[in-house]
């Protein structure tokens, strides 16, 4: 969850790398900090609490001088707390080195390799550097053989980039299960934790193969495998260009991607439409794995776990066989029900949840097929599942997830649609009439960011509160979901999602003139039943939003405030819904004053378990 950089080349390392760490924050911002060679190829390290902001100035506030290659962090602390002894980059001897992820046996090799009471920091990492110092003095300061020694001696999952005192102008990187990618360019060669580091530089770069040693020169980036052969590595282009790394206007990138749903969704869904209906093949996702399946199991986490569940309230009646959706940190610990006739989809935006990217792996251990619904292109995720079908909603910025979970809806409505034609549960007019309406959803995105500013009003009423409610049945239930931990996660105003019906069995106790509640009601056949729930609430004082379509008829003081959305088909709603909950987190958010791209405790990408 780390942001990672290391560059070395004729530009000047240190702008480069804190340019590049502010373009990587979102990953981790609890602190930051540099290390380079300077001119008399000494390295200097400089490092702090707080944010990349904060470490510019510092670095602006030394002495002037040129460095051509230095490596940059920004932390999401997981040992240790938030201290500037903790902050990476961290030096032992001659090494000095950044970690992403988590050396899971740092106590033993602490003991092994007598590093008590010789450690500045709490972090696994710095026991790290204690290591491959032992390594590299043992094996007559090669750094190719003390990496490789090194990596035999951990456990858990790693990115490193490694400076070696006596090395000037190299840097080493290497990785397990943690990201990196590495490009050599026109202006020098570089390495990163994700894209948007190396955007401004070029487009081709490779993923950094896992087992392998990184070295990069000025002049060339090579990459050896374990036993010092070179390995070509798989060059690929990135598909979307800076502009959709910047803000290009807008307050903050969660807005900006709001904006970009529509985009999105048409870059998703329209490449992968033949005569009217979902076709895949040059996703390479055969029909046979559609017809196959005797059952579903869609394992995701936070966000692109609720996308999952919304696909569950969709696929199960309209396909007839079980759906199951879990969450990845349970799964992977679990006894799972699976075997090859089972249709396993994993949903990830990063493609790098380590929880999810262990459920996947178990799923494959148990031989069933697994289909990836990923954003980020040659993540881990997508390389490792057997199909992937990625969505296109280009980089995600802001923490919180917005259209990347409206793409992996998406996405999971196209599979349904297939699934449902090629088990003969659709003829091919439904599949036709299916893609129609989910194409319609688009315009009725657009409607809502249209009264983004009549939303922006309501949220008056929910942001000097602590509590809040958002309830609904059925798939609005499974929208509720993600409404609630959209408002939770940015604004920290305590949200809950509660089935409607289920309120009364004890939860309606809470409900006060204090306890605002957004009830979600578009689904025509329980849409009385929720708002028979909605004057229970209401009769207990709480104050209601009600979000509804445009034609549903209900008496005007059921509610306090009303959200009208156009009149959709009831199993597309969530399109239009999705953008009024995320408006509402959001304007909470700004409402408060707080840091809505980057909330406190979070960081994108959740490399660590
Ligand atoms: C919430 C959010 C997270 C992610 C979750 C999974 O706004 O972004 O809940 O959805 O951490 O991440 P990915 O999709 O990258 O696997």
């Amino acid at each position: 969850m780390c942001g990672i950089i290391g560059y070395t080349g004729p530009l000047e390392a240190r702008k480069l790398l804190l340019d590049g760490l502010a373009g990587l924050e979102y990953r981790g911002y609890d602190s930051a900090g540099i290390a380079y060679f300077d001119q008399d190829s000494q390295i200097r390290l400089v490092k702090t609490v707080g944010k990349v902001a904060a470490l510019r100035e510092m670095v602006g506030g030394g002495r002037e001088e040129l460095s051509h290659c230095g490596i940059g962090h920004t932390r999401w602390a997981t040992h240790g707390g938030v201290t500037n002894a903790n902050a990476h980059p961290h030096r032992f001897g001659s090494v000095t080195l950044i970690h992403n992820g988590i050396i899971e046996n740092y106590h033993q090799l602490t003991e092994e390799f007598c590093l008590e009471g010789r450690l500045m920091s709490q972090t696994d990492s710095e026991v790290a550097a204690g290591v491959l110092d032992a390594m590299y003095q043992a094996c007559g300061r090669d750094p190719l053989a003390a990496i490789r020694d090194f990596t035999k001696k951990l456990s858990g999952s790693y990115g490193f980039c490694i400076l070696f005192e006596d090395r000037p102008g190299e840097i080493y990187a290497v990785r397990r299960v943690s990201p990196l990618v590495a490009a050599y360019t026109h202006s020098g060669s570089l390495v990163a934790s994700d894209l948007t580091a190396l955007i401004a530089y070029t487009r081709k770069y490779f993923v950094v193969p896992e087992d392998a040693i990184v070295r990069l020169t000025p002049y060339k980036v090579r990459v050896y495998d374990m036993d010092f052969n070179r390995v070509e590595p798989e060059y690929m282009e990135v598909n979307w260009n800076m502009d959709a790394a910047m803000k290009n206007g807008f307050p903050h990138f969660m807005l900006k991607e709001i904006h970009e749903q529509p985009e999105a969704l048409k870059n998703t869904i329209l490449p992968r439409v033949s005569r009217g209906i979902p076709d895949f093949t040059e996703d390479h996702i055969p029909d046979h794995l559609f017809e196959t399946a005797n059952r579903i199991q869609i394992i995701a986490c936070g966000t692109a776990m609720h996308a999952g569940m919304v696909a569950r309230a969709l696929m199960e009646p309209l396909l007839r066989i079980p759906v199951t959706v879990s969450i990845a940190s349970e799964f992977r610990y679990e006894e799972p029900l699976i075997d090859k006739n089972t249709l396993v989809i994993v949903i990830s935006q990063s493609g790098e949840t380590i929880d999810t990217l262990a459920a996947m792996s178990l799923a494959q251990s148990r031989k069933a097929p697994v289909l990836a619904i990923v954003n980020v292109k040659g993540s881990t995720i997508a390389r490792e599942s057997d199909y992937v079908l990625y969505t296109h909603a280009g980089p995600e910025i802001a923490v919180a997830s917005t259209k990347a979970y409206s793409v992996q809806l998406a996405a999971l409505y196209m599979v349904c649609c297939r699934m449902a034609l090629v088990r003969g549960k659709y003829t091919e007019e439904q599949a036709q009439e299916f893609l129609k309406e989910l194409l319609d959803a688009i315009p009725a995105m657009e409607a809502m960011i249209g009264k983004k500013d009549a939303i922006k009003a309501l949220v008056t009423h929910l942001i000097n509160q602590h509590d809040t409610f958002f309830i609904g049945r059925g798939l609005d239930y499974a929208f509720s979901l993600e409404g609630a931990l959209k408002l939770k996660e940015i604004s920290y105003i305590h949200a809950e999602a509660y089935a409607a019906g289920e309120l009364k069995h004890g939860t309606i106790a809470l409900i006060s003139d204090r306890v605002p509640v957004i009830a979600i009601a578009t689904q025509e056949h329980i849409f009385a039943k929720t708002v028979s729930n909605v004057r229970e609430v209401k009769a207990r004082g709480a104050f209601v939003i009600l979000l509804a379509k445009e034609s549903a008829q209900v008496e005007e003081y059921i509610a306090d405030a009303q959200v009208r959305i156009p009149d959709i088909a009831d199993a597309f709603t969530v399109f239009p819904i999705a953008v009024v909950l995320q408006l509402i987190a959001y304007y909470a958010s700004v409402g408060k004053n707080l840091d809505v791209d980057q909330p406190r405790n979070l960081a994108k990408s959740v490399t660590v378990e």
